[in-house]
């Protein structure tokens, strides 16, 4: 039988990790944006389209979103890696994030807050429900409209051939997904 090592369980978030990461962009009531990377979200319902992304409070974004009621999610690959530490290290509050970095903004179709125009996967979100949870709080976002880079996905999946999904493994360290894909009849 396989031993086991006992951890704290304030340790378990990295042991449900790896997971994809992405960057939530909000918007201020002028309509300026911040983005901040996020790793612990996903998907709760399909009908209506609802996900879900732990934000703690402390976060500017949290202040933004509560605000203004929406925001896109965007998946990236693993060439912005750079970009992704950046916008999770600093604080909106302090730093015009999008100013300092190359990620550039297109303007979202159903909410007011922009999207990532090289991100893989582009959700655009509006806040469906907020629940508190320990220190983060759970938002919720309806998803109004999906976009998903031409060539990345074939049959209403992702095409790992063609993309390398960033996937965060915690203290600093991500990973990326692997070509290999098993089909079972
Ligand atoms: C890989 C990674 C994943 C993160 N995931 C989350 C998350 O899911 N929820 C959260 O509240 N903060 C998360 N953070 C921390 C925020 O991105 C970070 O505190 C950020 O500076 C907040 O920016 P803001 O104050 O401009 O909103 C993550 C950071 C990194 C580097």
């Amino acid at each position: 039988l396989a031993e086991f090592v006992e951890f704290s369980p304030r340790s378990f978030p990295y042991f449900l990790q790896p997971k994809l990461v992405g960057i939530v962009v909000s918007v201020d009531s002028s309509g300026k944006p911040n983005g901040m990377t996020v790793a612990w979200f996903m998907p709760v319902s399909r009908d209506p389209p609802l996900m879900v992304v732990a934000v703690s409070p402390r976060r500017y974004t949290y202040s933004l979103i509560k605000q203004t009621r929406d925001f896109t999610l965007n998946i990236l690959d693993s060439s912005l890696i750079g970009e992704v530490e950046f916008f999770g290290s600093v604080s909106g509050r302090d730093v015009d994030k999008f100013s300092k970095s190359r990620l550039t903004l297109s303007k979202s179709k159903f909410v007011k807050s922009p999207y990532i125009s090289e991100a893989v996967t582009i959700l655009e979100c509006s806040l469906y429900a907020d629940y508190p949870a320990g220190d983060h709080q759970l938002i919720i976002g309806k998803v109004e409209r999906l976009l998903v880079k031409k060539d990345a996905a074939s049959d209403n999946i992702y095409n790992l051939k063609k993309i390398k999904l960033l996937l965060y493994l915690g203290e600093g360290k991500y990973t990326v997904t692997s070509e290999e894909v098993y089909e079972y009849p």
